[in-house]
Parts: C-alpha cells; structure tokens; sequence
C-alpha cells in the first residue's frame, strides 16, 4: 500500500516538473523574441565584419568594450531622430532614412553604455561643460548612464561629468537642436528617448 502511494508519488512529480519545464520553454519562446540572448550573439556575430572569420561573441575590433550590442535608433519623445553626424555635430532629424541616425548601443558596464554612430563612426559624448558631441576616440566623456523612466523612456546622463551635483543629460530641443547638459532634467521629455530596433 504505501509503496504505490510512493510510486504514485514520484511520478506524479516527475510529469509536474515535465510541465513546468514545458511551460517555462514555452514562456521563454513567446517572450524572447528578437531581444533572445541567442539570436542577438548571432546577430553580432553577423554585422561585425570587422572581424575575423574566426570571430566569437567576444572577438571585435574595438576590445576595450565589452557586452552587448544592440543596433537601434534613439527617437526622441518629440519625435526626432538623434543623430551624429561625421563633422562630430548631434541633433536630430525627422528623416527615417538619415544613416546617420544608425546607431550601435554597447553595454560597457552595469547601466553604462556607448553609443555609436555607425556612419560617422563617432561616439556620442558630454563634455565636462555639458556639450553634446561625437567623438571620434571613446573615453569617459562616451560613458553614458542609461536608465528607463517611468513613462518608459529612456534617458542617457554622463557617468563622468556634473553640474552642481545635477546629472547631465543627452537632450533634443522641440526642434531638434542639441541641449546643453547644464539645462538639461531628468523629468524634462527633451532628455526621453526611445530606443528603436533598426
Ligand atoms: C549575414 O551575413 C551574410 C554574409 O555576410 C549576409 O549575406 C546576410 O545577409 C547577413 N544576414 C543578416 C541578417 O544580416
Ligand atoms: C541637423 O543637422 C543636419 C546637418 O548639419 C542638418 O541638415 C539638419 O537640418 C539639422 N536638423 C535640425 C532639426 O536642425
């Protein structure tokens, strides 16, 4: 008697860690879509011809960053596309088909990441002045602190500079014009950028 209640038992357990397994895949699948660590790595792989055919996630051209890389389009909440273009110049544009507003987002730290221009092949950068700039080297004014707001934006401040203690944000006037960090909110949806998968 209490040896069939055990087999009863264990494999009664057996087959509910068989749907959850199911379920679990089943959830992964519907949800992960593109953003699927898998499907990226290939994706990197892919579209970094730079490197060589040997090439791995972790094998790129620039090696000093690191992480994910995802190719996106920043629309402001104002509905421009932030661009850089090759003179260094960042502003943005209504065009959807601006190259210049293709851009490379690389995690290169918990929260911090670097934005590039693919076509100008410049990084976006705040100046310890709070100019908004490409810059053809990546150093510490390119490390930018990505953060969701609450209306599902997302704001880029500099992980590097200040001004009186308030943080510096990448920031697109109403008519596309670049802001100064110094006048630059958190709260103001000049600073609110979505990212677009491109
Ligand atoms: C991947 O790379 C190959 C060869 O370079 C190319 O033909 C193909 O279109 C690329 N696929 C994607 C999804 O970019
Ligand atoms: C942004 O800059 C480009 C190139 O200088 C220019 O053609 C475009 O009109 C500018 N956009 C805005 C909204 O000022």
């Amino acid at each position: 008697m209490r040896s069939t209640m055990r087999r009863w038992t264990v494999s009664n357990s057996v087959s509910v860690c068989w749907s959850v397994c199911v379920v679990y895949l089943l959830v992964v699948s519907v949800t992960c879509g593109s953003a699927c660590p898998v499907q990226r790595a290939l994706r990197v792989d892919n579209s970094s011809s730079a490197s060589t055919s040997t090439s791995g996630r972790h094998v790129r051209s620039y090696v000093h960053l690191q992480g994910d890389v995802r190719q996106r389009k920043l629309f402001s909440f104002q509905k421009f596309f932030l661009r850089i273009g090759k003179d260094g110049r960042v502003n943005g544009t209504k065009r959807k088909d601006d190259p210049y507003s293709i851009l490379e987002i690389t995690s290169v730290d918990v929260g911090i990441v670097a934005v590039r221009g693919l076509s100008s092949n410049l990084y976006l950068a705040i100046s310890k002045r709070g100019e908004l700039y490409g810059a053809r080297v990546y150093g510490i004014n390119c490390r930018l602190k990505e953060r969701i707001e609450e209306n599902g934006y997302n704001t880029y401040a500099s992980a590097e500079w200040k001004n009186k203690k308030r943080q510096m944000f990448v920031g697109l006037s109403a008519h596309g014009r670049p802001l100064r960090g110094r006048k630059t909110r958190r709260k103001n949806t000049a600073t609110h950028f979505l990212p677009i998968m491109v």
